[in-house]
């Protein structure tokens, strides 16, 4: 891929060029993206009760401490995911945030189990989240694909008994990934089904590095032997890592909002997403978990740029990288890379 050299644009300027630039978001659970309006909507139609008397009393839970606390209260809010409509709507209330923020492909992980342990199908999941995706295509001109999530506090035996019963729709999922709590479940647990995946042709992804050690991040890659890393940012921690992740050209689906509101780093300013950039790894900006997290992909972008004095260099190279790490063929790939060219050369940096 070519490499370009900018001009400085003004501090000011930055948000306004964050905010149009084309991207790709490759890590964004879709069950994160229930805004608590909505879960309250849901509840009602589905006449399911909830612990929370109101939206606003909902938010206030909203102070987490680590990635366990988060995982509490999302898990509850999924809960009132109940038909198919349901998972339409929560993922076209999403798809429409990704494109008003400039985000022309987005690759979107859903958690099977958590709703197949209520007893919702298989079906229900995937064809509504599914539809979401086709309809957004046709009305948004966004390219959307889904990525299966095995649970991994859940056993290796829960997770082959998802993918039995996601086979019959294999045509509507690209890839398989890795979520939920890191410390204590390596990515080793895991190491049969993700061969079995491979075999099947699927893409591979997983959680590393989150909150958990560097070997987490080596045993995806060796072991689970995905093609990126979701999160990985105890890398640093790891200089031979490092070397590894920059050679490979592995991806990091980096997710700086989440980080901040789950204490990975104490302040935004802490941030090491300028070490991986500069360290050559193919670092990207991702929102995560949306609606609990305080911001979408624009958001992601805007506060990181204005807490760590990011770059337009470093923006360039961050929306490059998305498309470069995307799962897209290689036709969509350079078409993607076309409209960024042409957003810098309209912009007036190039
Ligand atoms: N980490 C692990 N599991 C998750 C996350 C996350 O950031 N979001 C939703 N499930
Ligand atoms: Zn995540």
């Amino acid at each position: 891929m070519t490499t370009h050299t900018f001009p400085d644009v003004p501090a000011d300027q930055m948000p306004a060029l964050l905010r149009g630039m084309p991207k790709a978001e490759l890590h964004i659970h879709i069950e994160g993206s229930l805004e608590p309006e909505l879960i309250f909507a849901l509840a009602q139609r589905n006449g399911v009760s909830l612990p929370y008397a109101s939206v606003e009393d909902l938010r206030r839970a909203y102070a987490f401490t680590n990635l366990q606390t988060f995982l509490d209260i999302y898990y509850a809010g999924a809960s009132v995911l109940l038909k198919e409509q349901d998972f339409y709507d929560m993922a076209w209330a999403y798809l429409e945030r990704a494109a008003a923020d400039h985000v022309v492909r987005t690759e979107m992980f859903f958690d099977p189990q958590t709703h197949t342990e209520r007893g919702v199908a298989m079906q229900t999941v995937i064809d509504g989240l599914h539809r979401a995706c086709v309809d957004a295509k046709a009305r948004l001109g966004i390219d959307a694909e889904l990525i299966l999530c095995f649970l991994r506090h859940l056993s290796e035996e829960d997770a082959f008994a998802t993918l039995e019963q996601a086979l019959p729709f294999r045509d509507k999922f690209i890839g398989v990934g890795l979520d939920s709590s890191e410390v204590g479940h390596p990515p080793e647990k895991f190491a049969r089904v993700f061969a079995r995946c491979r075999e099947l042709g699927l893409h591979l992804v997983a959680h590393a590095g989150e909150e958990g050690p560097p070997a987490y991040v080596w045993s995806a890659l060796d072991v689970l032997k995905v093609e990126r890393i979701d999160h990985g940012v105890q890398s640093t921690k790891d200089p031979a890592l490092m070397k590894r992740l920059a050679q490979d050209r592995i991806p990091l689906t980096v997710c700086p909002l989440s980080n901040l509101k789950l204490c990975v780093f104490p302040d935004l300013a802490q941030h090491n997403l300028r070490d991986l950039l500069d360290a050559g790894l193919v670092a990207t900006v991702n929102s995560d978990d949306p609606a609990y997290f305080g911001g979408y992909m624009n958001e992601n972008f805007v506060q990181t740029f204005a807490a760590t004095g990011l770059t337009v260099q470093h923006a360039w190279q961050l929306a490059a990288n998305s498309f470069e790490g995307s799962f897209a063929d290689a036709a969509a790939k350079r078409r993607y890379m076309d409209q960024l060219g042409d957003y810098f050369s309209r912009v007036g940096v190039r």
